[in-house]
């Protein structure tokens, strides 16, 4: 039992205090928690605590305290022993997001450690673990003491959540998932950071998915949770910002597994391709905020700039390389990655219409790619590597009827009729060419986090 949590507390009156809007001390949050781990709460109380909790909402202090008890629920990765500032990114998930194939290894080559504990393609949301995976040999599941030489070699590692650690959120999230309660900022961003600070980490940076493949599609809700998150993790001791980034069109060219990491892997090589710049744009404003809030640069700019040399003088590429090999995984792969990209089936689609393309609505994009493979539905389902999706036209590019938007990739031809179905009803053509939309449209420091969490009561 964590040491905050008092024994004599009811389950029932935790359950009808937050029913009625009152706010639970940490003790009492704890207690929850506690009851949760080892069995002696209930799954329908818990169920009815979340439900509760999520009507409600939970306020900040709340958030902080469910987000440390979780974070104390299991086994901690001890990062003082790498000698280095340790310093991670975490993204709210998305279509085509492959920015931690770049950041890890940019971050490392300018002096940090990157412990990076990552999740599995579920839904629309691609899986870096999956996109690792298509590496042969590319081992995610890790001991922590496999992880901290990984992390002593190479300087960044990216692995599976060990069932050890934060066992709260694994029993929390199977509930929420059950019982309709995932989308609230309070909850979402506790289980984030507890994981996130189970890693131990000095500095971390959150980028917030805002637009049609984002996780929460009310920009305020996705505001709600990075002030929140920034402000639970400051609390605890660790340096956080939070940037709000466009989900409004995949990021980068590919979504898939074993193109996505094609295609981070040509950014490390110093490849420029056009459709790929806001991929690599994105990843060095990330990077430039680790390198950073990690003490190596004095402003984000600065971190920028370093981790563009990293990009330039292939340093961070050869600590990629590096982290493949340690992790078991085949790097002679990077040797041909065209000959080694081995779909069933290809299809090109093309465009069905003249003019601009408008609109993506990136949340059916990501249900066409898992349905060409790529992504799950269900925990615990197979996945094809080499299935996927890459766009040769982005948001705002003008095409003409019959010109290719995008080919798609599976294991057999029978798979394309329902996802080309998904893509033309997702990729609207206009004749007016649409708004340019920020990459970045806010940042949250401590300060503008506390200012949105006042401002909104929280
Ligand atoms: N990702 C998480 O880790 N937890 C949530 O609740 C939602 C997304």
């Amino acid at each position: 039992m964590s040491a905050a949590a008092p024994a004599s507390l009811r389950v029932i009156d935790l359950i009808r205090k937050k029913r009625d809007g009152i706010a639970l001390s940490a003790g009492e949050i704890a207690f929850l928690v506690d009851g949760a781990v080892d069995g002696s709460i209930a799954p329908e109380q818990l169920s009815a605590w979340l439900m509760a909790a999520w009507i409600r909402g939970l306020t900040r202090e709340e958030t902080c305290s469910l987000t440390l008890a979780m974070r104390d629920s299991g086994e901690k990765f001890d990062s003082s022993r790498l000698g280095k500032i340790a310093v991670d990114k975490h993204s709210t998930g998305g279509v085509g997001d492959k920015t931690s194939f770049l950041v890890a290894p940019l971050a490392a080559a300018c002096g940090l450690a990157v412990p990076m504990i990552s999740g599995r393609a579920l839904g629309h949301t691609g899986g870096t673990l999956d996109k690792l995976e298509s590496i042969p040999g590319y081992r995610t599941s890790l001991s922590l003491a496999e992880f901290e030489t990984v992390l002593d070699r190479c300087g960044a590692s990216i692995v599976s959540q060990t069932q050890s650690l934060v066992p709260a959120d694994r029993i929390l999230y199977a509930l929420r998932d059950r019982t309709a309660t995932v989308e609230s900022p309070g909850l979402i961003g506790a289980s984030i950071l507890s994981k996130k600070l189970a890693e131990d980490l000095d500095a971390l940076v959150l980028d917030v998915k805002t637009g049609s493949g984002s996780f929460l599609r009310k920009a305020e809700d996705a505001e709600d949770l990075a002030a929140l998150m920034v402000a639970a993790a400051e609390s605890a001791g660790t340096r956080t910002v939070a940037l709000m980034t466009d989900m409004s069109q995949p990021l980068g060219r590919a979504a898939g597994n074993w193109i996505e990491i094609i295609e981070a892997v040509e950014l490390l090589r110093g490849l420029r391709p056009p459709e790929s710049e806001d991929l690599r744009e994105l990843s060095l404003i990330l990077a430039g905020w680790m390198i950073h809030l990690g003490g190596i640069a004095v402003t984000p700019e600065a971190g920028y700039a370093l981790a563009e040399a990293a990009l330039a003088d292939g340093s961070a590429l050869a600590i990629f390389f590096k982290m493949v090999d340690a992790q078991g995984g085949d790097a002679s792969v990077f040797d041909d990655t065209a000959g080694f990209h081995a779909p069933g089936a290809t299809q090109v689609l093309e465009s069905w219409q003249s003019g601009y393309i408008a609109e993506m609505d990136t949340t059916a994009i990501g249900l066409a790619v898992q349905r060409l493979g790529a992504g799950r539905a269900e925990p615990g389902q197979a996945i094809d590597p080499h299935a996927g999706i890459l766009f040769d036209a982005r948001r705002g590019a003008h095409i003409e009827k019959g010109q290719p938007i995008a080919t798609l990739y599976a294991t057999g031809s029978a798979l394309f009729a329902e996802p080309v179905a998904m893509l033309r009803q997702a990729i609207h053509i206009s004749a007016t060419r649409p708004d340019p939309v920020p990459l970045v449209s806010r940042v949250f420091t401590l300060e503008s986090a506390e200012n949105h969490l006042r401002e909104k009561s929280f």
